[in-house]
């Protein structure tokens, strides 16, 4: 990117600090504690909101932040950053290298930035709006795979209400649509896989601003199409949604649907 400005110069500084210590405990017998959602949080979750914090707030103290660990900080702004300081915790914490910290910025409900970068394989994503989107500073664009060639993978958050559909999206899914399913256990590396070619498409049912705001924005700025699971026009904060690199997208909307049929017959 020519010239980045001083909100991604921020973004990007902060995702590098909080890299750092994820790297200070990944592969350590960290402990891990249960929330009362049952998903598990670590020193270094809360650590590394911290760093992202501090460095956002020393350059923007006027913005506000809504991040998993510690909810909103700051005052009601027009600028919200949403952080989530791992996503993939429970890799994280298993010593699979699928985690990454998440960073996106909303002004007025639009997403005008994200980052997503995994310290493990230093793999540093992030897009602007109308600048494109990059992968460790190399711009990237979606694959032109088309339908049956595919890699899909589904995402789900912790709504029981979802978890019908998000295992019939894993394991029916005809083999006419994509040739491969899965759930990585980090939303934003699915979101910005798809965006850099190496996945086809993600669906995403139920997770949280923070999980996704910043990858789906980078997906959107290397080309690619996202909709709601209906084939609607798609808009933050909506979080259930199909990402994808466009080319066989409503075969996808079409596939979805008639789970979901299958799932509700009266509807
Ligand atoms: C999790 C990841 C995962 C998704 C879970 C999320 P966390 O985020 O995004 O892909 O399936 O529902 O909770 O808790 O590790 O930040
Ligand atoms: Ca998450
Ligand atoms: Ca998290």
């Amino acid at each position: 990117m020519e010239k980045k400005s001083k909100e991604l110069e921020t973004a990007i500084k902060a995702a590098l600090q909080a890299g750092k210590v994820l790297e200070k405990y990944f592969e350590t017998a960290i402990l891990k504690n249960e929330k009362e959602d049952k998903s598990i949080v670590t020193l270094a979750d809360k650590e590394s909101e911290e760093v992202i914090k501090k460095i956002i707030f020393d350059v923007f103290p006027d913005h506000s932040i809504l991040g998993e660990e510690t909810g909103m900080n700051g005052r009601e702004g027009e600028y919200i950053w949403h952080v989530d300081p791992i996503d993939g915790t429970r890799n994280f914490a298993n010593a699979i290298p699928l985690f990454a910290v998440s960073i996106a910025l909303v002004f007025k409900d639009e997403i005008i930035l994200g980052i997503v970068y995994n310290p493990s394989t230093r793999s540093m994503f992030y897009a602007e709006k109308g600048k494109g989107a990059y992968f460790n500073d190399k711009k990237i664009f979606v694959s032109k795979d088309e339908a049956n060639h595919g890699m899909l993978t589904v995402s789900r958050g912790k709504a029981n209400t979802d978890e019908k559909l998000f295992r019939e999206l894993l394991y029916s899914l005809p083999k006419k649509v994509v040739s491969s399913v899965r759930d990585l256990g980090c939303a934003a590396l699915d979101l910005v896989y798809v965006a850099r070619g190496g996945l086809e498409a993600n669906i995403q049912l139920g997770l949280n601003t923070y999980d996704f705001a910043a990858g789906v924005f980078i997906i959107q700025e290397a080309g690619g199409k996202v909709t709601n699971l209906n084939g609607t026009s798609w808009e933050f904060p909506e979080n259930h949604f199909i990402a994808s690199n466009g080319v066989f997208h409503d075969l996808l909307v079409e596939e979805v649907q008639k789970q979901i049929k299958k799932l509700t017959p009266s509807a």
